[in-house]
């Protein structure tokens, strides 16, 4: 009986895959070269509860209202003062606190997407975003990525030829170019110079997801919206990777007209209580400090997943080596990655399967994401030799 109730938009979504699919359900005993968590060790539950008793003891109820508390007022400030040190200057109306990431890019998606708005988006790219992306429209132009980030120059002939034969130009391209998932990758300066130029070229907006940017094991690079003169790019960012993803806290940085409207339908949904904690949890932590354990722990559990890579999966597997971030990307030519995964399971070791990370799935067959945040490196080594070892085998029945 719903049915006749429900919108035809929604009715319409509900066709596509259920949201969370990939997260296939682990074993017990299964390590986690799936989740895209950050390492347990590292998630400051400790400081976090001083920084609740802390905010309780200054403020009691406040923070437990809806309209918050002085100490909630402060993310903003600390948040502008994360974005200074990547070079990127905004002012406190071109700043929207949200619930992670996730909600700032179903808001964006909400305030830019008309039904028949074309949306360009890098391939492979987060599955989430996808989702939500196709919940509001069909019409996506997808561009590949290779170990340098986007293709712009495809991107850029796409674009001359939709432009030629008068078809329309994406209202928004989204992308990850800092640490990206799946792939790991980084775009290089000069494709990033070249993205914003297209941007201006071709009138479109960028979304720049930047939910890894501050993992960098080497160079920070920076941000497409460090390089924006125009307000062509909404800066999405998160505390999920670098402090705690319970507390989803995130960001949306953009033109002032981009933040009314996105406030507007974000209305008061957000969690002043988990705001103020973080806020409390900032204003007590040498954050420099934080990110650079964090830095060499996930640079050094990375370096472990490729050297178990190298000695136990065959020959032909290859990956991208990434500079910074959560994942790498895997490519077992001539193996269906979904069908592989019920054995690396029974083995006892799970991964992301590639197809989850494109539109057109068939595309991701070959391909897989690791990720090492999560597991331990003694875990890796041994999670890499499960895996290699279901490999073999596979390769040996299906030569
Ligand atoms: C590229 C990307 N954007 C956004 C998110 C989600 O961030 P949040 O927890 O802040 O919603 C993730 C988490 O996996 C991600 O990989």
């Amino acid at each position: 009986m719903s049915d006749e109730f429900i919108s035809e938009n929604i009715k319409a979504a509900l066709k596509n895959d259920p949201p969370g699919e990939w997260m296939t359900e682990l074993p017990g005993e299964c390590i986690r070269l799936s989740s895209g968590y950050p390492t347990p060790a590292l998630v400051p539950a400790m400081q976090l509860k001083e920084a609740v008793i802390g905010l309780l003891e200054e403020e009691q109820d406040l923070p437990l209202h809806y309209l918050g508390s002085p100490r909630a007022l402060k993310l903003k400030e600390q948040i502008q003062k994360r974005l200074g040190e990547r070079g990127i200057r905004v002012l406190e109306e071109e700043l929207l606190v949200t619930s992670g990431a996730c909600q700032a890019i179903d808001l964006i998606a909400r305030i830019l997407i008309d039904e028949e708005t074309v949306v360009a988006i890098e391939t492979p790219t987060y599955m989430e975003a996808l989702e939500i992306f196709q919940n509001y429209t069909e019409r996506f132009i997808s561009i590949p990525i290779d170990e340098h980030g986007l293709q712009t120059n495809l991107f850029e002939e796409v674009l001359a030829e939709r432009k030629r034969k008068g078809l329309a130009i994406p209202r928004f391209l989204y992308t990850i170019p800092t640490f990206q998932n799946p792939t790991g990758t980084t775009m290089t300066e000069e494709r990033r110079q070249h993205v914003v130029e297209l941007a201006t070229k071709y009138n479109f907006l960028i979304v720049e997801d930047d939910a890894y940017g501050e993992l960098s094991f080497n160079k920070r690079p920076i941000p497409l919206k460090a390089m924006d003169k125009e307000g062509r790019v909404l800066h999405v960012g998160s505390l999920s990777k670098v402090v705690a993803p319970g507390l989803r806290i995130g960001w949306v940085t953009g033109a002032t007209e981009f933040i009314h409207a996105l406030d507007w339908f974000k209305k008061d949904l957000g969690h002043p209580f988990a705001e103020a904690t973080m806020a409390s949890f900032l204003e007590y932590t040498d954050f420099e400090k934080r990110l650079k354990i964090l830095q060499d722990t996930y640079q050094g559990k990375c370096s472990v997943l490729l050297s178990a890579l190298e000695q136990y999966l065959p020959e032909s597997v290859s990956w991208y080596v990434p500079e910074g971030g959560y994942f790498v990307w895997v490519r077992i030519k001539g193996v269906d990655t979904s069908q592989l995964l019920t054995q690396a399971l029974s083995e006892g070791v799970s991964y992301v399967p590639g197809k989850y990370f494109f539109l057109d799935q068939k595309e991701g067959t070959e391909f897989l994401r690791l990720s090492f945040s999560y597991a331990d490196e003694k875990e890796i080594v041994e999670g890499i030799q499960k895996l290699g070892k279901v490999v073999t085998k596979w390769m040996e029945l299906r030569p």
